[in-house]
């Protein structure tokens, strides 16, 4: 009855990534409510600095009540349909991006096509260089919306980029080349190479050397390079985030047509926590496919007023370099809480500098060296520890044992909770009882909670400690 499309199964929907956000939603943690209930650590969301865009929303009420000097632009947006999108908007986006880039690269609106947020972005840059059939490279461990992204509608193939943890996954130019020549093989033909940089999920920006790596072998097999640069703003640590675009300026690179094979994927979902807006964007250099990509724009445009909403916000600039400052002072520390807090039951992450999560390495609790085992392990701490973490099979990753874990969507309390219950399990866990054998969360929270006086479990859940007005 319906289509091919619609029927093939390559959304992906049935990977744990999304099985675990939908146990979580039949059963969430609420300290007050259900304090038994499952945390949510599988969402990259950033809500750590939330407090501060309410607080300018309020001292700015003009702006969501869609007035300028004095007098209403309701008509104006209601009729708002050209699909390049408010000039203004894109303006300060590219200011804005510059900014994130410590200005070193100079972006022009001209080259900016909006997109409803990452999603849509990545899946007209790809609408727009692949055809169905041919292929795309992808390093692992990657995002698992990709599946849905670049390949679902467009009929396009992902071929993976095997990464490892020797080298701290780090794509080489052996791992490129092996993707390339496994491509041929299948007889696809490779169009581009797409990145995420800063990682999801391995929160680590990309060295210049590999970088460089990329460009080196984008310009050898003529192919494009995507750069999804979605938590560009997240970088919090040392060292800096390089964009494609700076990394493509080093002149021993040169290349006739490369700056027309380099484009950049970005959105305000995660750097401003503001998913639900749906705000996204291509820039490319390339004029044929700002101009392909901006016809297409119109199946996924970003609405009049959302757009009115954020140019303004944007604008302020003393505002937005306080909460870029501020919000990564919040990520860092609450990733070190994470990473100290798991170093305490004995597990190590990867060293990461950005991000909303950190790559973990669970690799001694596994009771064989497989993903079937992996994903036993998922199971016990989705429904017997109570906590959705995304297991790496999930990403592509090519070794078990590595998960996700995500930091920024909870408050300190929260963290400190799930902390806790990891604590337990592993505890549970070398005292003999592996995975087999099952003392339920409900058990292990009720015994937490014994264990905790109830004052002090009040004073955790007050506290968030989080919030600070910069107006
Ligand atoms: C690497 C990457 N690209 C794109 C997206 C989608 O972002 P958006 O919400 O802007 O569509 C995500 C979301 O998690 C992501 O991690």
């Amino acid at each position: 009855m319906l289509s091919s499309r619609a029927s093939c199964n390559s959304h992906g929907q049935d990977s744990p990534y999304f099985l675990g956000w939908q146990v979580y939603e039949k059963n969430p943690f609420d300290q007050a409510v259900n304090p038994t209930g499952i945390i949510q650590m599988g969402l990259a969301e950033n809500q750590l600095s939330f407090d501060l865009v309410e607080s300018w929303l309020r001292k700015n009420p003009d702006v969501m009540g869609l007035n300028k000097d004095g007098e209403s632009v309701f008509r104006e947006l209601a009729l708002f349909q050209d699909y390049h999108g408010l000039p203004a908007l894109k303006n300060e986006l590219v200011e804005y991006m510059a900014k994130t880039r410590g200005n070193k690269v100079k972006f022009d609106p001209k080259n900016l096509v909006l997109a409803a947020g990452a999603t849509s972005a990545n899946e007209t840059l790809i609408f727009c260089l692949v055809d169905p059939g041919q292929a795309i490279l992808l390093p692992t461990p990657y995002y698992p919306g990709f599946d849905r992204d670049l390949k679902w509608r467009t009929g396009v193939e992902i071929v993976p980029v095997d990464c490892w943890s020797s080298n701290g996954f780090r794509i080489t130019m052996s791992a490129l080349a092996d993707a390339y020549r496994r491509a041929q093989k299948l007889n696809l033909k490779v169009k581009g190479v797409l990145i995420t940089n800063p990682s999801n999920p391995l929160g680590t920006t990309m060295t210049r050397d590999e970088l460089n790596h990329l460009i080196t072998f984008a310009i050898a097999k003529n192919i494009h390079i995507i750069s999804d640069e979605v938590f560009s703003g997240t970088v919090f640590d040392s060292p800096g985030f390089i964009s494609i675009i700076e990394a493509a300026m080093d002149p021993n690179l040169e290349s006739p047509d490369l700056w027309n094979r380099i484009h950049i994927v970005y959105s305000l979902s995660k750097d401003l926590g503001l998913p639900g807006f749906r705000v996204g964007m291509i820039y490319s250099n390339n004029e044929t496919v700002v101009s392909a990509a901006t016809k297409m724009s119109s199946f996924g445009l970003v609405s009049s007023q959302t757009q009115y909403v954020l140019s303004n916000m944007l604008a302020n600039k003393k505002f937005i370099g306080k909460y870029m400052k501020e919000n990564q002072k919040r990520l860092k520390r609450k990733k070190e809480m994470l990473v100290s807090g798991l170093r305490k039951s004995g597990i190590e992450c990867l060293k990461s500098n950005a991000g909303l999560f950190c790559w973990v390495d669970i690799r001694r609790l596994l009771c064989s060296d497989t993903f079937e085992a992996e994903t036993k392990l998922w199971k016990t701490i989705l429904w017997d520890v109570g906590l959705n973490i995304s297991p790496g099979g999930s990403f592509h990753c090519s070794e078990p044992g590595w998960f996700r874990v995500c930091f920024a969507n909870m408050s300190h309390a929260t963290l400190q909770v799930a902390l806790r219950r990891i604590k337990d399990f592993v505890q549970r866990w070398s005292y003999g009882g592996g995975i087999g054998n099952k003392i339920s969360y409900q058990q292990n929270m009720s015994n937490l909670n014994r264990k905790l006086p109830s004052n002090w479990v009040r004073k955790l859940y007050s506290s968030e400690g989080d919030e600070q007005d910069i107006g």
